[in-house]
């Protein structure tokens, strides 16, 4: 950490940018948070944590977050993230993720900053070649939400080359759990993502939970996922500031684990003692079968090594924030 530097944290309201942000700070780093709250959350982010409400088509006042902080790095989150709104959007995704950054870069490269970490994604690899996914794996969008990411990690390589700005790339499989204070969890409208999903149908919230295809060739038809930890996540943000010291890099990030929706539903069941209804849907258009990742990179790299491996684990700290806050953060 380079004393007396604020990091720029876009996003910071929102699930993973939140658990970033009390872990920086538990590591004594100071942030700034920009955040448009179009799914963040203002209660999300500690109220001595100074927050810009605002949004990175903002070029003017980017360039005033930068002139008023002392910007040491970017941790960028804030993007669009759906991967089936993208599907039928394209040009949102493609547009406002890609012009966001390309703001967010600008302003970044203007003002003197030279170290950037940017939420990237498995989607990266469409429908992987081979699995488990290392950084070798092609890249093959598997939608234009996976092309945005894609593009925004073309434009830092040539920052790097151009600008000398440093950069990790941190593809994320599939952020889950939450802060095991309780204080700090998953809270999404629309909610798409598995675990909250089967957690709320097991509060009574949802009657059941919908499996989309069951005919997969996994071992009992349903697809398998590597289910990450989000303060494993925000561990390796903070370790990715670090290998910046040095030099640029790209990570795929999850556990090399990978669990069928069906499983994940068992570990809910285990977890929560209650019972959870499920129906069998058709397939989701470009759901592959299996991605898992191969985070040995990372492993030797970085030195991270996920503390909340085991998926129940997983599945309690996210039980945990759900029993705490049925309603998530309430606004
Ligand atoms: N959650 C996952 O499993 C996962 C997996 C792979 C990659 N990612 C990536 O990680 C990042 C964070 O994911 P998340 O699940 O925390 O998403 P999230 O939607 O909870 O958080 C994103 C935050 O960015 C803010 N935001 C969005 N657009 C903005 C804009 N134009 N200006 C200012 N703020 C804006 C939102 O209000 C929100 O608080 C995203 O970039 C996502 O693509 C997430």
């Amino acid at each position: 950490m380079t004393t007396g530097e604020t990091l720029l944290v876009t996003g910071g309201a929102g699930y993973v940018g939140s658990h970033c942000v009390a872990e920086l700070r538990a590591r004594g780093h100071r942030v700034v948070v920009l955040d448009n709250l179009q799914q963040g959350h203002r209660a999300a982010v500690p109220t001595d944590v100074p927050f810009v409400a605002g949004d990175l088509a903002d070029a003017a006042l980017l360039r005033r977050v930068f002139a008023e902080h002392r910007i040491g790095a970017v941790l960028h989150f804030a993007a669009n993230s759906l991967v089936g709104e993208s599907m039928r959007d394209p040009f949102k995704y493609v547009g406002d993720n890609v012009t966001n950054a390309l703001n967010l870069l600008r302003a970044a490269v203007d003002a003197g900053t030279r170290r950037f970490v940017l939420s990237s994604t498995a989607n990266l690899f469409g429908t992987p070649e081979r699995t488990p996914i290392d950084e070798t794996v092609t890249i093959d969008p598997g939608s234009p939400y996976g092309e945005s990411k894609f593009i925004v990690e073309r434009m830092l390589h040539w920052a790097d080359r151009v600008y000398g700005l440093r950069f990790a790339c941190l593809r994320y499989f599939n952020a889950a759990g939450a802060h095991p204070d309780g204080t700090l969890g998953e809270d999404h409208d629309p909610e798409t993502h598995l675990i909250p999903i089967v957690l709320d149908a097991a509060l009574g919230k949802r009657s059941h939970v919908e499996i989309f295809g069951d005919d997969y060739a996994t071992p009992d038809g349903t697809c398998v996922r590597d289910y990450v930890h989000v303060c494993d996540l925000a561990d390796a943000h903070v370790k990715a500031l670090d290998l910046l010291a040095t030099r640029s890099g790209h990570f795929n990030l999850g556990n090399g684990q990978g669990y069928s929706v069906k499983q994940v539903i068992e570990a809910a069941r285990r977890v929560t003692g209650r019972d959870i209804a499920v129906k069998v849907g058709p397939r989701r258009p470009g759901d592959p079968a299996t991605l898992v990742a191969a985070s040995a990179r990372a492993m030797s790299e970085l030195g991270w090594t996920p503390r909340f491996p085991d998926l129940d684990a997983i599945v309690r700290t996210a039980w945990e924030w759900k029993r705490r806050h049925p309603d998530g953060y309430g606004d």
